[in-house]
């Protein structure tokens, strides 16, 4: 079982592209892990605010995520909602990168 505040292996750094996001689930939580355009890695909660969606199936541009269903927006550097329907913030995940290998603190 995982305790809370524990470094958690997600994938190696390669297995998500620049600008996509991956869906990463531990136990009954689910989180979506985002790489930028320049290659660094962010953990937002996975499902969006507005309703139970998961935010891993919707499209990156910059700095936003934006959801599938509806199309509100988080900065998935912060998880701040950006536009509506969204307007709930979500929680942002502490990520690291060691030895090529992307870990979340959950
Ligand atoms: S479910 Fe995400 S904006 Fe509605």
């Amino acid at each position: 079982m995982t305790k809370i505040g524990e470094w958690v292996e997600v994938c190696t750094s390669d297995a998500i592209a620049p600008e996509e996001a991956m869906r990463f689930s531990q136990g009954e939580r689910s989180f979506a892990i985002i790489r930028s355009l320049e290659g660094n890695f962010f953990a937002i909660d996975g499902h969006c605010s507005h309703e139970k969606v998961h935010l891993a199936d919707g499209i990156v541009d910059g700095n936003i995520i934006e959801c599938p269903k509806h199309f509100g927006t988080f900065d998935y550097r912060t998880g701040e909602a950006r536009a509506l329907p969204a307007c709930v913030d979500l929680r942002r995940y502490e990520i690291k990168v060691d030895s090529n290998v992307v870990f979340i603190k959950i």
